[in-house]
């Protein structure tokens, strides 16, 4: 991908799928998706997530990947060339969204970090959940920890986009997301022989429909687009880097995919594990870092499977977090004319300071609520919830009515043709009817 100012492509058709599942596989699939099933019910939640994800979600993939590669530039500069009038502010509204996405995802990305530590010194290893809870609240509530260790994640992943080795990184998930995969099966393995553990296995795959609420929807709706990377222009920027040649309809497919699996086998590894050892399955955004460290306590060698775990948690915030990066990055260079290092600097350091009130919601500014929700909250359920699905709506209006004719044609060359009517029914007619509905009946 361009590491200069001058615009390149992947180097491969591969290599864009892995990057755009990179960008997906994340913190969303492993830290949010089981506690937010957690808190919503899980299997109401689940079946809500899966519709949201193959209806909407495939589809604004595609929409998005149209919009970057047809324009070959990043969002605000793709809707100006290919549409102009209010368009543009489209593409400003996402890079709000992933400015504050970016903001707060470094915080858990820095819990991450600290949790390899932790490993390591074998002191986050314990089958007591109680003492595990309060470790892992003691710990955010620090604030010197809470900022240092968002400045560690936030500074690595600012070091790989200028070592200018994001190529390499994007290569290594090939090897390393398979990893990650695969320990994600062993340790379900171990959750799912823990006693009461099918009880977990039952809340998640059973559905309690008097879950079922438009609260529910919208956190379904948020974390649909919040583990495909869309609504932010993620995926139009990684969009614009992508050659004639590559198949957009297969690589949605792909990541599509890829991603679902990720949180489905992340609620199968945590939930289980959660009523095995009686945690609250409501118990917020602690509830992997609570309860992984439980299972790698039951285990032979469960330090080292901890360490392995989190190293490769990292590894996939990284792909993830570098991908929340370049939109806006993009976004300077395309519009302000300014420099890759720089742009990527002035933004690491003004999403530092946004986070700040993140990072210290679960210490010193715990007290400080705006709709009964902490700063971090509050980030979270503004940009994914809201943020994102606006921003995928726009996507989805934009190719269905505003560009039609050209992304038919873009994607009927690539031999999409039968696909195309469903294609635009679902941008044009059912994601503004979808999303506007679930909207309607929460606010
Ligand atoms: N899609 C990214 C993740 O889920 C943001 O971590």
């Amino acid at each position: 991908m361009a590491e200069d100012n001058a615009r390149a492509n992947w180097g491969s058709k591969l290599g864009f799928i892995l990057a755009a599942a990179g960008s997906a596989v994340g913190l969303g699939a492993i830290w949010k998706f089981p506690y937010v099933a957690g808190k919503n019910g899980g299997g109401a939640f689940l079946i809500a997530y899966l519709v949201c994800v193959f209806t909407l979600g495939i589809a604004l993939l595609l929409a998005e990947m149209v919009i970057g590669r047809t324009a070959n530039r990043s969002a605000t500069t793709a809707y100006r060339d290919l549409k102009g009038a209010l368009w543009p502010w489209a593409g400003r509204l996402s890079v709000l969204c992933v400015f504050i996405i970016l903001s707060y995802y470094c915080v858990v990305g820095g819990w991450t970090v600290a949790y390899i530590w932790r490993s390591i010194t074998g002191e986050a290893i314990t089958s007591e959940t109680a003492a595990l809870a309060t470790a892992f609240e003691t710990f955010i509530a620090s604030p010197t920890q809470a900022l240092s260790y968002t400045a560690i994640f936030l500074g690595i992943t600012v070091a790989v986009v200028f070592a200018g080795v994001q190529q390499g990184i994007e290569r290594m998930s090939k090897v390393l997301m398979p990893a990650l995969f695969f320990l994600m099966l062993l340790l379900i393995g171990r959750a799912l022989t823990l006693p009461g553990a099918i009880e977990g296995v039952r809340y998640f795959i059973t559905p309690d429909w008097s879950k079922l609420t438009s609260a529910m929807l919208v956190d379904a709706l948020g974390l649909a687009f919040f583990s495909l990377s869309i609504g932010g222009g993620i995926i139009i920027a990684y969009g614009s880097y992508v050659s004639r040649d590559t198949k957009l309809v297969g690589a949605t497919l792909w990541v599509s995919t890829l991603a679902t699996l990720a949180c489905v086998l992340a609620g199968l590894m945590v939930l289980p594990a959660v009523f095995a050892f009686h945690v609250d399955p409501a118990a917020g955004p602690g509830l992997t870092f609570i309860t992984m460290p439980a299972i790698f306590a039951q285990m032979p060698a469960g330090q080292w499977f901890a360490v392995a775990f989190f190293v490769l948690l990292l590894f996939a915030a990284l792909t993830s977090s570098i991908s929340i990066l370049e939109p806006i990055v993009s976004f300077l260079i395309d519009e302000f004319r300014m420099k890759r290092h720089p742009a990527t600097l002035l933004v690491a350091i003004t999403s530092f300071i946004l986070g700040i009130p993140a990072a210290l919601s679960f210490g010193p500014m715990s007290h400080l609520t705006l709709f009964g929700k902490s700063p971090f909250d509050l980030m979270d359920y503004v940009a994914s919830n809201i943020m994102m699905p606006a921003g995928g709506l726009l996507a989805a209006l934009f190719v269905g009515w505003a560009i039609w004719p050209r992304v038919r044609d873009e994607l009927a060359a690539e031999g999409a043709g039968p696909i195309l009517p469903a294609f635009r029914f679902i941008c044009a007619i059912v994601a503004p009817i979808l999303i506007g509905v679930i909207w309607y009946h929460n606010l």
